[in-house]
C-alpha cells in the first residue's frame, strides 16, 4: 500500500495521549452513565466525546479514509479493504465507570481488513503500546527508580522475556476470559460451561489452570499476552474496535491468534471470536488445540 504507517503511528500516539488527558479528566458518574442493549452494557459521556474528538483529528488529516468507531457504529456498517482507522475511545468501560485503572484507547489502521498499525494507551498507568507491522511490539512506560531520577520515559520491545519458555499446557497456564455483556443465551452458556471447564479439577475433568483472569479490557489483554504476562486469551463477542490494534501488537511481538471455535486456524479481526497465544518456541498450536478440546459443542455464534 501507498500508506506511510510510520507517519500514521506518530499521529496515533498523539491522539491516544490527547485522548487519554480527556479520559483521566473526565469524572464518570454512575447515575450519568447510559446502558445500551443491557444493565451490563454501559456507555458513557467521555466515549462519545473522546470517538468524535478522534474523528475530527484523523479525518482531517487523512479524508480519504473510512473509520469505523464503537460510538458511531452503525448496524450492517463492515469493515472493507479501504484502508480504515478503527478506534475504540475507551475500552473498558465498565472499568471506567467504576474508576478501576484497567482501560485503554484504543486506535488503529486496518488496510485489506488486517491492522498495519496498532495504538494502545491506558492513561492510568500511562503504559502505551504500540505496533507498525514489520517492525515488532513495543511497550512505552515511565520509570521510576534511584537511579533515574526523578522518571525516565523507557521503551521496552515485547516480549519482556527475549526467550520466552515454552508453552506445557493449560495446567501450567494464566489464562484471560471476559466476561462481556451478554449474560443470556447459547453464547452465554458456552462461555460459563468452559469457564468451568478450564478452572475445574482434573479429577472431574477439568484442565485446572493456574488461575483465570477478567481484566474488563480486550485490548489491554491482547498486550498483556504480547508481553508474556497471560499464556492465552479467550473471548467471543467483542468487535473488530476492541481487538484490531492489539492484535497486531500481539502478533508483532511473536504472538499467534487462532479462532475462539475449534478448527479455524485463520480467524478475522471483525470476527468475533478468538483465542490469542503468547510468542513461546514450542507448544503454541498444541495449547490452542487442548482448549478447543473444552469447548462445548457447536461453539459460538456471533453471525447474526
Ligand atoms: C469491552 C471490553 C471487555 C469485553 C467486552 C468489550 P468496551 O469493550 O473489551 O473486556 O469483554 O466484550 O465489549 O465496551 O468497554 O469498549
Amino acid at each position: 500500500d501507498q500508506v506511510n504507517h510510520e507517519e500514521v503511528h506518530s499521529l496515533l500516539v498523539e491522539v491516544a495521549l490527547a485522548a487519554g488527558d480527556m479520559i483521566v479528566a473526565a469524572r464518570p458518574h454512575i447515575a450519568a452513565v447510559g446502558t445500551k442493549q443491557n444493565s451490563a452494557d454501559l456507555v458513557t459521556e467521555t466515549d462519545k466525546a473522546v470517538e468524535q474528538y478522534v474523528i475530527a483529528i484523523l479525518k482531517e488529516k487523512y479524508p480519504g479514509f473510512d473509520f469505523l468507531g464503537e460510538e458511531t457504529y452503525t448496524t450492517g456498517k463492515k469493515l472493507t479493504d479501504k484502508p480504515t482507522f478503527i478506534c475504540d475511545p475507551i475500552d473498558g468501560t465498565v472499568n471506567f465507570v467504576h474508576t478501576f485503572p484497567n482501560l485503554c484507547i484504543s486506535l488503529a489502521l486496518a488496510i485489506h481488513k488486517k491492522p498495519v498499525v496498532g495504538v494502545v494507551y491506558n492513561p492510568y498507568t500511562t503504559h502505551l503500546y504500540s505496533a507498525i507491522r514489520g517492525q515488532g511490539s513495543f511497550l512505552t512506560m515511565p520509570v521510576r527508580s534511584k537511579s533515574t531520577a526523578p522518571i525516565e520515559t523507557c521503551r521496552f520491545r515485547l516480549p519482556h522475556n527475549p526467550n520466552p519458555p515454552p508453552l506445557e499446557g493449560l495446567d501450567k497456564s494464566l489464562v484471560a476470559v471476559e466476561w462481556g455483556s451478554h449474560r443470556s443465551g447459547r453464547n452465554w452458556d458456552v462461555k460459563y460451561e468452559t469457564f468451568a471447564k478450564l478452572a475445574g479439577s482434573r479429577e472431574q475433568g477439568g484442565k485446572m489452570v493456574h488461575s483465570l483472569r477478567s481484566m474488563g479490557s480486550a485490548a489491554l489483554n491482547f498486550c498483556a499476552v504480547a508481553a508474556g504476562q497471560i499464556d492465552v486469551y479467550w473471548e467471543g463477542g467483542c468487535w473488530a474496535w476492541d481487538v484490531a490494534a492489539g492484535w497486531l501488537i500481539l502478533t508483532e511481538a511473536g504472538g499467534i491468534v487462532a479462532d475462539a471455535n475449534p478448527g479455524n486456524w485463520s480467524p478475522t479481526v471483525d470476527g468475533r471470536r478468538y483465542m490469542a497465544v503468547r510468542a513461546a518456541p514450542a507448544g503454541q498450536r498444541e495449547i490452542v488445540e487442548e482448549f478447543w478440546s473444552v469447548i462445548p459443542q457447536g461453539g459460538y455464534d456471533y453471525s447474526a
